[in-house]
């Protein structure tokens, strides 16, 4: 449910052409990134209803899913209209890897079947997966043969190589494709910049000449043009991270610059439309999740969006030191109405 807006439009696709990518049929080629403890079922919702043409799974524990871990079941409960969804899973090991992806197909089916080899964060790098994997070609080959014979294309993550890995960038996607991996998402950082300075344009457009096809792109993808570029050097798709965190409407408004058919209110919606998605979202995490869930992502959402409008500063204020779901919606609430008065008053 999207709070006052009408559900069967939240649920509709937008009206576009699909294509096929890396073996399976995207809406477009905007898609949303996968982000850990953020790209869950109601989040991939409300991308799907900004226009996004694929979405992603946070990268889920091969571990956790073998073990039964109730926690890493629970992040697998899509909702049917999250169409194309792609299960980004990390693993350190083949059999793990394997295991995890069998469990996880027995309740749900995806579109593709993903693996992490990007993450660069030290839990995840302890055990071997994520960006490790870089620095052992031979082991992320292995896991794209094996992943294969579950009948799934088989979508990769990478980071661009730095020196000390064995293969440069395009060495390694040359052994992935011909491992068999359908699609391979460059994000232009090495894994030991993390988040940091700038990624990489360059080597992600030379893979996209290489690969025709095959690659997508990733990182600092912040305003329309960032996405375009991408597409226009040949790259398959983009993926939207921290840029749609900040302002969710990057989506649709990329998609009309493309040509896409995109409805007037998602290119330039009015705040209190936003508030009104944002509040819905939050609901929405709160009946599919927790309320505690629903405040954590609503004012993750909430500290990057509304900047600088006018009269709105003393609400992000207040968003930040507000505590408890109901509360924060209460005054989601009161945003919305402070601003449909002020724009009754100011149209007037
Ligand atoms: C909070 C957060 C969580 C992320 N989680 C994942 C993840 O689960 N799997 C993955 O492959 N990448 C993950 N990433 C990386 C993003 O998908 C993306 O590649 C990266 O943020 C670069 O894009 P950007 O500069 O446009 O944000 C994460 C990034 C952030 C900021």
């Amino acid at each position: 449910m999207l709070g006052k807006t009408d559900s069967s439009s939240f649920d509709k696709p937008l009206n576009n052409p699909s294509l096929e990518i890396g073996g399976v049929m995207a809406r477009n080629p905007l898609w949303l990134a996968p982000l850990a403890g953020i790209t869950i079922s109601p989040v991939r919702k409300f991308f799907v209803f900004l226009g996004a043409g694929l979405v992603h799974t946070e990268m889920i524990s091969c571990a956790g899913l073998s073990r039964g871990n109730n926690k890493t079941g629970n992040m697998l409960e899509p909702d049917p209209c999250e169409t194309p969804l792609v299960l980004q899973l990390f693993a350190g090991d083949v059999k793990t890897l394997v295991e995890g992806a069998e469990i996880a197909l027995q309740n749900h089916s995806f579109a593709a079947l993903g693996i992490n080899m990007a993450c660069p964060m030290p839990k995840v790098l302890k055990k071997g997966a994520g960006s490790k994997l870089l620095e052992n070609p031979g082991l992320a080959v292995e896991m794209v043969t094996q992943l294969r014979k579950l009948g799934y294309p088989v979508w990769l993550k990478i980071r661009k190589t730095g020196d000390l890995h064995p293969l440069n960038t395009l060495s390694l996607c040359q052994e992935l494709v011909t491992a068999g991996a359908s699609h391979i998402t460059i994000h232009g950082r090495t894994p030991s910049q993390r988040y940091e300075g700038i990624s990489d344009r360059n080597a992600i457009y030379e893979a996209a000449r290489e690969f025709p096809g095959f690659i997508g792109a990733s990182g600092d993808v912040f305003n329309p043009e960032d996405a375009l570029d991408f597409l226009d050097r040949g790259c398959s798709a983009v993926l939207f991270a921290r840029g749609a965190l900040r302002d969710p409407f990057l989506v649709p408004r990329t998609l009309a610059k493309m040509g896409y058919n995109v409805e007037e209110r998602m290119i330039y919606p009015s705040t209190g439309f936003q508030a009104e998605l944002l509040k819905g979202m939050g609901e929405d995490i709160q009946n599919k999740y927790n309320a505690k869930i629903a405040e954590i992502l609503v004012k993750r959402f909430l500290s990057g969006m509304f900047k600088g409008i006018p009269g709105v500063a003393e609400f992000r204020r207040q968003f930040a030191m507000t505590h408890g779901w109901d509360n924060l919606s209460h005054l989601l609430d009161k945003l919305q109405d402070f601003l449909e008065r002020r724009d009754n008053y100011e149209f007037k």
